[in-house]
This record gives structure tokens, sequence and C-alpha cells, in this order.
């Protein structure tokens, strides 16, 4: 028994030797020491034993298994060092290396004119005002002194959902809403989307954007939409920048100026950009038409007021000196990124 009893031990030994991991390390403990190991199995022949033999084996069983004990717990120790050891490594980070920058994106052009637009606006003290895209034919015609009839309709063709529903072709029109819900003084501007059934090519779209601006008070002059004109383009385009008014016709206003800045390509002397005029032509603008004021339930006789409407693509485009309005709607990043 003494001989088996040291046999365990050196087989012990020998087997822990060979071990790589705790699985297998519990696996030998149970064999050996569990309730049906072979140390065990060995402990049970001892009631065959003398008397004198019975102590001495017994010391050198717990011996064995005292040291058995020891070599596993050493073992696990050993075994979840190496583990821990392992993990470190595979979670290292090396704090000096240079991170990952996340890509940051940025303001659409459009978005980004029209926050700048909207601020200058704010600050000389207007509110956004907003409309309908989908609008009746009341509000984008009729009501600003455009009837079924008139010839001003076709340079403005539009999508049609019924007979007098369509997508509006102006953000005029939300100067109808706002007078009708409000009494003067007002002073709005209305951005948004329009809508014509314009073939696309460098200078149209059939999906573009208005900006509106609308003043009603009592005493409001062409000086006050030219002051307010001028200070816009200065805020935009900087402190030499010029503006021009040309007599010209709209239905809602009278009278009526289309307005040109001066061209920045070639400061007012004429180039190809300008065609050889000096100036290029930015916006329409004039004094609400008394019409449009009536069917609004303001009377003219009180108040006078001034609107204009121009074109953000136009702004945008003044602006960065992009030359084909389709660069801003294609979505592509080699473009989108330069701004
Ligand atoms: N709605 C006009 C257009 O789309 C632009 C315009 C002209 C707006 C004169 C105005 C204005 O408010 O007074 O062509």
């Amino acid at each position: 028994m003494k001989q088996q009893l040291q046999n365990i031990e050196l087989m012990a030994k020998a087997e822990l030797e060979k071990i790589s991991d705790l699985a297998e390390l519990e696996n030998l403990r149970i064999k050996i020491l569990g309730k049906k190991g072979e140390l065990t199995a060995i402990l049970k022949q001892m009631s065959a034993l003398t008397a004198e033999e019975r102590p001495v084996i017994g010391q050198l069983a717990n011996k064995v298994r005292q040291d058995i004990e020891a070599d596993i717990a050493d073992k696990a120790a050993q075994l979840k060092a190496a583990l821990a050891q392992k993990k470190l490594q595979a979670e290292k980070i090396d704090v000096t290396l240079p991170g990952k920058k996340p890509s940051v994106g940025k303001l659409h052009p459009i978005n980004a004119v029209l926050n700048e637009v909207k601020e200058i606006f704010l600050g000389m003290g207007f509110d956004i005002a907003e409309g309908p895209e989908v609008e009746y034919d009341y509000y984008n015609f009729e009501a600003l002194n455009l009837p079924p009839d008139h010839p001003a309709r076709d340079t403005q063709d539009t999508f049609y959902v019924t007979d007098n529903v369509l997508l509006r072709t102006q953000t005029s029109g939300v100067q109808v809403h706002v007078m009708e819900n409000k009494k003067p003084p007002i002073r709005i501007i209305a951005p948004g989307r329009v809508y014509r059934s314009d073939a696309v090519d460098a200078t149209h779209s059939p999906i573009f954007h208005q900006i509106e601006a609308l003043v009603v008070d009592k005493g409001i002059t062409m000086a006050d939409l030219v002051g307010t004109l001028d200070m816009l383009m200065k805020r935009l385009y900087g402190d030499d920048c010029k503006i021009r008014l040309r007599p010209h016709h709209f239905p809602f206003t009278e009278p009526s100026a289309e307005v040109d800045v001066l061209c920045f390509n070639c400061g007012g002397k004429g180039c190809s950009m300008c065609k050889g005029e000096g100036y290029v032509e930015l916006l329409g603008a004039g004094m609400v038409h008394p019409k449009v004021l009536k069917n609004c339930g303001i009377d003219p006789e009180v108040y006078s007021g001034f609107a204009f409407g121009l074109g953000l693509e136009r702004i945008v485009m003044r602006k960065y000196g992009i030359n084909d309005m389709r660069l801003l709607y294609e979505n592509d990043m080699r473009f989108l990124e330069q701004f």
C-alpha cells in the first residue's frame, strides 16, 4: 500500500506537468482526490491493515493527499496568472497611438447660406414664417393678383394635384397667409421649397428654394426696401457690394423692380459672367400692391408694405462662384466637402 501511495504521488506530479488549463486540472483533481478517486480507493483498503500498519499508512496517506492538494493549488495559481497575463496582453492599449478621427459632417451650402440669411433678418427684427408647399391656387396666384387667365401664370407652370391645388411655384403665397393671420406691423421672411415644371439645366431645377420677405406697416416706403436689400447684400457679400434697381413688373407689387448686384467677377466693368452688363440679376421686389393688401383685409389707405423674393440657389452660387446649379443637388462628396 505504501508503494501504491507513492505511485499515486509520482503519477500526480507527472500528470500535473502536462496540464495546460484549469478544466483539465479539475478533472485530474477529481480523478485522484474525488470521492471515487484513486487515493480514496486506496484508503478504503485500510481496514485490511494490521493495527500497527494503520497509523503509519494513515499518516503517509494524509501527507500524500496534502502534497497533491498543494501541487494542484500551485498549478491552479500558475494557470490563472498565465491566463491573466494573456488577457492583459490581448487587451493592451497603446495610448500614445494617434486616434481614429471621426468624420464630422457639415451643412450643405444651401443650408449654410439659408442660416446666414436667417441670422441677418433676425438681426433686423424679422420673424420667420412658413407656408404649405402643397398650396391652393388662390394663395399661389389669385390672391396675388394673378387671376386664372393671367399671362404671367405661363412662366410659372407647375404640378397640379387638382384644378385648384398645386405645388407652389413661389413663396409669395406665404405673404397672403401671414397677412390673413396677423395685423400689421408685419416683418417676416419665409424661406422654403418651390416647384416649377422646368427641365433641369445649369440654372434651372423643377425644385428649388426661395426666400420671401414682407414688411407691412404705416409709412413703409421704397426707401425701406432699398435700405433692407442694401444691408442684406452687404452682410452677405461684403461692404463693397452694390445693388441696383431696375423697373419691372410683378402682378403683386406696384411699383415693382428687379434687383441686381455688382458683378463679383469684373466689379462692374462687364465680363462674360454678367454678359457685359456689370451687374447680375438677383431678385424681384416691390411695394405690395394695394389689391393684395385688400385681399388680405388690410386697408391700403392706412398701411403700405414692401416685399421681395430671392432664389436661394442663386445666392449660394454667387457667393461661392458655382456655375452649375446641378452640383448643389448631386450630393457628390468631392463637391460638398469644399464648403
Ligand atoms: N415670386 C416672384 C418669383 O418667383 C419673386 C418676387 C418678386 C417676390 C417680387 C416678391 C416680389 O415678393 O415683391 O419670380
